[in-house]
């Protein structure tokens, strides 16, 4: 059956943006939050988002409003049950996500598609809430979900082929460039990026350079867009600290462990730029500026 309706649940972060690309592409969408305030505040950044696109001129006022036209918010979960494909970006806790996806298995037929944007929770885990594991994979967004290009698409080994083939197109679709992938934590990209991140935290911890020299290193010296402080900012030192442990719990690897300074940044509540302080502080956002940490 070919993926003709999306469903998105979570307006948050990714969500939003997930909603947002699937819409762009074409896709009627429903995404749905626990509460009215949490969807408006999702849908807000979409319109911000499509907004900025407009008046760049990539996209035309008349394209915006059938975007938006395409996009449906709702807080039942009860709304999501035609569609033919459903992307889950809720918060990363596991008893949250067992309780979504065996209510959404009750309801929603046989042939829909169940899809998880985790970073790092197991997928094979997720799907046995459910009674469609052949129906059941990962497709895992990047930040900021507008703008990354890539999707890693994730099989089980109980994932259906020729479902993993059709989310593989679907991606395609949604303008992402897709990368196939299997259920071990981490996936591709953050098996890479993870033990890099801590490693930056670690050179800091012992003294290696300064905050700013090592991002300088790494964007002057590598071509990387943010240097690695900057991006655990951007990403959260919370969310870094939780896939971390995750991944460190999965392969017992030195490599994946948290470093100390990162640990207790995030029982500070530094957790990056959404917290307003990080390595950096972001005061003035236009200026954001290194901590004294060490
Ligand atoms: N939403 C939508 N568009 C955005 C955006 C956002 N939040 N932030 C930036 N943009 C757009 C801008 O509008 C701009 O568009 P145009 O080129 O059309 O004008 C473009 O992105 C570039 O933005 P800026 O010029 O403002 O800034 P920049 O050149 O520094 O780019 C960036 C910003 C795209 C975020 C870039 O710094 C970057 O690629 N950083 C690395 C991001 C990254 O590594 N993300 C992955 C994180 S890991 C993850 O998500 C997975 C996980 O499991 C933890």
């Amino acid at each position: 059956m070919a993926i003709e309706k999306v469903g998105v649940v979570g307006c948050g972060l990714m969500g939003s943006g997930i909603a947002q690309v699937a819409a762009q592409a074409g896709y009627p969408v429903t995404v749905r939050e626990v509460s009215t305030q949490l969807l408006e505040k999702g849908l807000q950044s979409i319109e911000k988002n499509l907004g900025r696109l407009v008046e760049k001129g990539t996209i035309a006022a008349v394209d915006r409003d059938q975007i938006r036209g395409r996009l449906r918010g709702t807080t039942n979960v009860d709304d999501l049950k035609d569609c033919d494909i459903i992307i889950e970006a809720i918060i990363e806790q596991l008893p949250a996500k067992r309780e979504l996806w065996s209510a959404l298995d009750k309801i929603c037929p046989k042939s829909a598609i169940f899809a998880s944007n985790t970073s790092s929770l197991s997928i094979t885990e997720m799907a046995t809430f459910t009674q469609r594991p052949d129906r059941f994979l990962g497709l895992h967004f990047f930040n900021p979900v507008p703008v990354m290009k890539l999707v890693e698409v994730i099989r089980t080994i109980a994932t259906d082929p020729k479902v993993f083939e059709e989310v593989v197109a679907f991606a395609g679709k949604l303008g992402k460039t897709p990368v196939r992938t299997t259920d071990r934590t981490g996936f591709i990209v953050n098996r890479l990026l993870v033990p890099y991140i801590l490693d930056a935290v670690r050179a800091l911890e012992e003294g290696v350079a300064s905050i700013e020299d090592i991002d300088n290193s790494m964007k002057l010296g590598c071509g990387h867009p943010m240097g690695p402080l900057t991006l655990l900012d951007f990403v959260g030192l919370d969310t870094t600290y939780y896939i971390a442990n995750i991944m460190f719990d999965e392969f017992k690897e030195k490599r994946f462990a948290p470093p100390p300074l990162l640990k207790r940044m995030v029982l500070a509540g530094w957790n990056g730029r959404k917290a307003g302080r990080g390595f950096y502080d972001y005061s003035d956002p236009a200026k954001p500026k290194a901590m004294q940490l060490t």
